[in-house]
C-alpha cells in the first residue's frame, strides 16, 4: 500500500533510516567492546526489538514492570528494568517474569531492594539487581561515593544477587554545545566506573557497569571500565536530538504523517495532529515549537489536543487536504500515543507494527 493511503494522523517509520540507525549504534558498541542493551521505551514494539537483537544486542532495557511482562511473554529472554521498582504487587510480578527470562532490576534503596528479594527468597530464587548511580542528572540513584555503602547493605539480602551498577546521563539533554555534551558523557562514564571500583574495593562483585543515553552514548561507552550501553532514542531520533547535535535531520526515522485541515489565514495552517498525536513535550535543549514540518521553513508554533497550528513562513504555502510529515520533539512519547507504527520504504507501507508495550506504565 502507498503511504498516500494511510489515514492521518499516524506515525511512520522510514525503514532505510531505522536500519541505518540500528546498524550504526551496533557497530559503535562492537568497536568499543561493550554490550549493547537498547532501551525499548522508544519504540515499544516486538519487531524493532527483534531487529536490535539481530544486530547483536545482548538483551533489552525497559523502564516498567508491565513492559518487561510484554517482552517476556513474547519470548525475549534477557531483560533489565532500568528503574527502581517499588510498589504493591511488583516483586511478585517480577518473580513471574524471572521464571521466563534472565531479569535484572535497578535499586537505589535498601528498603526497595529488601522488598524485591522477599518473594525470590521464598521461591528459592535470586533476582539480579544493579545499583543506580546518579552521575549528575539528580533524578534517582545514589552518588558514586555512596554506592559501596548501599552495596554492602543490598548484597547480603535474601533473594538478591548484586550484578553491578548503572547510570543514565539524562542531564546531557540540557547541553547547548557539543563540547558540553561530550563532557557530560565523560562524567557519566567516570562516575559510574568510580562507583563500580568502590564496590569492588569493598570486596563485592560488580561485573556490570552500564550507562547510556542517545546524546552521550558514543563518547560514554568508550570510558574505562564500561561494560554495557543502553541508548533508546537512537532508533528514531527526533527534533530534540537534531537540536542537540547528536544526529542530523536525515537520521530521523519517525515522522507523524498529518493532513492540513484548515488554512484560516495566509500566515496560518492547521494540522489534524495535536498533542494527542505529537505529544506536548518541549524541544530540548532550547524550546522551539512542537516539531519540524519536513521540507518547509514553517514552524509548528502551538498545539491543542487535536490541532497543530503552523505559522507559515514566507515562501511556504499550504492547502486544505495537503499531507505533511512532522518530526516530533520527543519520539519516545509519540510511540506511546499510537496503536501502530507504519514501516515505510520509499513511499510504500511494508508493515504495521503494533506498539505492543504501549501504555504499560505500571
Ligand atoms: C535509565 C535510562 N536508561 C537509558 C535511557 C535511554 O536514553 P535515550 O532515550 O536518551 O537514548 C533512558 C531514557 O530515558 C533512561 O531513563
Amino acid at each position: 500500500m502507498s503511504l498516500d493511503r494511510l489515514p492521518t494522523p499516524c506515525p511512520v517509520i522510514d525503514l532505510d533510516v531505522l536500519e541505518r540507525n540500528l546498524a550504526r549504534m551496533a557497530l559503535r558498541a562492537q568497536a568499543a567492546g561493550v554490550a549493547l542493551r537498547p532501551h525499548a521505551k522508544t519504540h515499544k514494539t516486538l519487531q524493532i526489538a527483534r531487529r536490535q537483537l539481530a544486530e547483536g544486542a545482548v538483551g533489552l532495557t525497559v523502564a516498567k514492570t508491565g513492559e518487561a511482562e510484554v517482552y517476556a511473554a513474547a519470548g525475549f529472554d534477557d531483560l533489565f528494568i532500568a528503574y527502581p521498582v517499588v510498589g504493591l504487587g511488583k516483586p511478585e510480578r517480577l518473580l513471574a517474569v524471572a521464571r521466563r527470562a534472565r531479569l535484572a532490576v535497578g535499586v537505589d534503596s535498601v528498603e526497595g531492594a529488601r522488598a524485591l528479594g522477599a518473594p525470590f527468597a521464598a521461591a528459592g530464587m535470586h533476582l539480579r539487581v544493579r545499583i543506580e548511580i546518579d552521575c549528575g542528572q539528580h533524578r534517582t540513584g545514589v552518588l558514586p561515593e555512596d554506592a559501596a555503602a548501599l552495596a554492602r547493605q543490598v548484597a547480603p539480602l535474601p533473594g538478591l544477587e548484586l550484578e553491578g551498577v548503572f547510570t543514565h546521563g539524562g542531564h546531557a539533554y540540557g547541553c547547548t554545545t557539543d563540547a558540553a555534551r561530550e563532557e557530560r558523557a565523560r562524567e557519566e562514564a567516570t562516575r559510574v566506573a568510580q562507583a563500580a571500583d568502590a564496590i569492588r574495593a569493598a570486596g563485592l562483585p560488580c561485573p556490570v557497569v552500564s550507562l547510556g543515553s542517545t546524546p552521550t552514548a558514543a563518547t560514554a561507552m568508550a570510558g574505562v571500565g564500561i561494560t554495557e550501553v543502553r541508548p533508546g532514542n537512537y532508533v528514531f531520533h527526533d527534533a530534540t536530538q537534531v537540536a542537540l547535535g547528536s544526529c542530523g535531520l536525515e537520521d530521523c526515522a519517525l515522522t507523524v504523517l498529518a493532513t492540513i485541515v484548515s488554512v484560516p489565514a495566509a500566515d496560518r495552517a492547521v494540522l489534524d495532529a495535536g498533542s494527542k498525536a505529537l505529544a506536548a513535550d518541549v524541544r530540548r535543549p532550547t524550546p522551539d515549537g512542537h516539531g519540524i514540518v519536513v521540507g518547509t521553513s514553517s514552524r509548528l508554533t502551538s498545539l491543542s489536543e487535536e490541532h497543530g497550528v503552523v505559522s507559515v513562513a514566507a515562501g511556504d504555502s499550504f492547502h486544505v487536504g495537503q499531507r505533511v510529515r512532522v518530526i516530533p520533539n520527543h519520539a519516545c512519547v509519540v510511540s506511546n500515543l499510537h496503536d501502530v507504527l507504519y514501516a515505510v520504504r520509499r513511499g510504500e507501507v511494508e508493515e504495521g507494527w503494533p506498539v505492543a508495550a504501549r501504555g504499560r506504565v505500571e
